[in-house]
């Protein structure tokens, strides 16, 4: 192929398994040799070209959107021509530093082409590049942005989710309770099924073809992971449980290793219990102190007390990023970076986030971030723990077993490099591969849309409820961009356990109780609330038949 003027190009194969590197030197010398995804961010500034007919054989004066000190460096997974993810280091001129693509799939439709998904991770806006390529030439290249980025159509998502179809006591069922545990599509069953049919084995000991791949796609899975929070790398991620598992981790390891007698650690009183009972023991244990952000009677967390509180010089601060109670979505960057003025560590509790908002670890800047999978689409028993590669460094082993070792003689033992270290026995493995393809699934959706979704879930639950049933009583913040995709209500005189009963005789689902936030309860002077909750496959329409089935209620107990 012709050298495009000024510089001249060399381009080597694009073969399944192996990387396919792109080289531009300039002129003056300059050279930028480009891999697999990495190729990717360059299409930005010239997807206009591309798709105007211009091929690659103009790939030279990309070299042109580094500026002179710009570094990038790329991480390729292995697995595949395709799969990967760049990050840019320094950024170059027509994008910020954190600009990035995800190749979310690939497929090679035919030996001479790949074709990748992608999504732009800011932006969530989707694509797709074409790759043509004959030996070691690249021949075609084509880049489509999908024409809007894609928003998620419930009523059509809802074909995803085979436990929707079903009618609950002669009515469909309508699941208002994701916020406890969310239902899971089609694809992350089809994975688990997978798993077990076609290569259940251990992960890291196998040297056959089955335990290789269990664990090829275990560690993938933890790759989707970290692209789907935006960690810096996978190894930072740590498999658990759930969300109750990974602020454990941090209980146990960091704060037995540093909080002391006097210390303080600075909570919320809309923490969950699995963010308050940890605490508790570690304070307890070692004649530290808890003190906490009140709210507002609206749910808000009060940053003027935090800032008193900080005064204490705590050694952890640890909340909630997104109420399961209330809903309120909190200000994590501002409430981290006041934490860190004093010199605070700061855990977030992502639990409630990972599935309604888009979370971006890095520049939310906390040091601790844990979530579980069952909320988020995935499987039962999976979950995960972030933390910066230093903090997990510098942690011992939470729990010991096999795994987690690198060395072990009769009375002392070496351990394992991070993740491994705190992943001691066997994993969940299909359910951590189920994990990373529901993080996939709602990559594709793209987290922007699914928060606007259920912004406007909220603000019509907001309207419909109170409009239809007039005796209600709502609790959370009042505005629907204050709030995630949960609404507690209660009806006057009739227990919340009653309302769920009653509302599951017309296959209505919702929770009922004190939602593992007794303390916020007892803020609220509230013996227990209702709370219906939403996901991606919620619609107006269930929204709607709460509200039939609310009046009904009022029915039943009026009589
Ligand atoms: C905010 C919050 N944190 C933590 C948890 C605990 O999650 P898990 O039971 O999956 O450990 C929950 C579960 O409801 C939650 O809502």
């Amino acid at each position: 192929m012709a050298p495009a003027s000024g510089t001249s190009r060399r381009e080597s194969p694009a073969k399944a398994g192996s990387i396919m590197a792109v080289e531009t030197r300039a002129a003056d010398g300059r050279s930028e040799t480009r891999t697999g995804a990495s190729i990717a961010p360059l299409f930005a500034a010239h997807i206009e070209r591309f798709n105007a007919g211009v091929r690659s054989s103009d790939f030279g004066p990309m070299i042109d959107h580094f500026t002179d000190d710009a570094t990038a460096t790329f991480e390729t997974l292995p697995i595949g021509p395709f799969h990967g993810r760049a990050e840019i280091e320094q950024g170059y001129r027509d994008h910020p530093p954190d600009d990035e693509i995800d190749v979310i799939s690939t497929t090679e439709p035919d030996a001479r082409t790949i074709v990748a998904r992608f999504a732009w991770h800011r932006t969530g806006q989707t694509g797709t590049i074409r790759l043509g390529h004959r030996g070691d030439a690249l021949t075609d290249l084509t880049v489509t942005l999908d024409p809007e980025p894609r928003r998620p159509d419930p009523v059509a998502l809802r074909g995803d989710f085979p436990i929707l179809r079903q009618e609950i006591h002669g009515h469909p069922l309508v699941y208002l309770d994701s916020a406890s545990s969310s239902q899971k599509p089609q694809v992350v069953i089809d994975a688990l099924d997978a798993y077990y049919r076609e290569y259940n084995a251990n992960v890291h000991r196998g040297i056959y073809t089955i335990g290789e791949k269990s664990t090829a796609e275990y560690e993938r899975a933890r790759a989707k992971v970290a692209r789907f929070i935006n960690a810096p790398e996978a190894h930072e991620i740590v498999f658990t449980r759930n969300a109750t598992e990974a602020i454990n981790l941090v209980a146990y390891s960091w704060g037995r290793r540093n909080i002391a007698r006097g210390d303080a650690i600075v909570l919320t009183e809309m923490e969950h219990h699995a963010n308050l009972v940890p605490w508790q023991l570690l304070v307890q244990e070692k004649d530290g102190d808890l003190e906490f952000i009140p709210i507002t009677d609206d749910g808000v967390l009060r940053l003027e007390i935090y800032e008193v509180l900080l005064r204490l010089r705590p050694k952890l601060v640890a909340f909630t990023h997104v109420s399961n109670t209330l809903g309120t979505i909190n200000p994590v960057r501002q409430m981290v970076d006041m934490a860190h003025d004093v010199g605070a560590l700061v855990l977030v509790d992502g639990a409630q986030a990972v599935p309604h908002v888009p979370v971006d670890v890095q520049e939310l800047g906390a040091d601790f971030y844990a979530f579980s999978g069952h909320k988020m689409l995935a499987p039962m028993g999976s979950g995960a723990l972030w933390a910066r590669r230093e903090l997990l460094e510098a942690m011992p082993p939470f729990l010991a077993g096999g795994e987690m070792i690198r060395e072990v003689h009769l009375r002392r033992s070496d351990w394992n490099d991070i993740p491994w270290k705190f992943e001691a026995g066997t994993p969940a493995v299909g359910d951590a591969i189920g994990l990373g393809v529901a993080a996939d699934y709602l990559m594709e959706i793209g987290m922007d849309a699914v928060r606007e979704h259920e912004r406007e879930l909220v603000a019509y639950a907001l309207e419909v409820l109170p409009a239809r049933v007039p005796e209600i009583q709502l609790y959370g913040p009042l505005s629907p961009d204050a709030r995630g995709g949960v609404v507690p209500f209660n009806l006057p005189g009739i227990h919340p356990h009653d309302v769920a009963q009653v509302l599951d005789r017309f296959g209505i689902a919702v929770r009922a109780g004190h939602h593992c936030t007794m303390p916020l309860h007892e803020r609220l002077d509230l013996a227990a609330t209702a709370r219906a909750s939403f996901s991606v496959y919620t619609t107006r329409d269930d929204i709607d038949r709460l509200a039939d089935g609310l009046v009904e209620v009022l029915g039943v107990f009026r009589d």
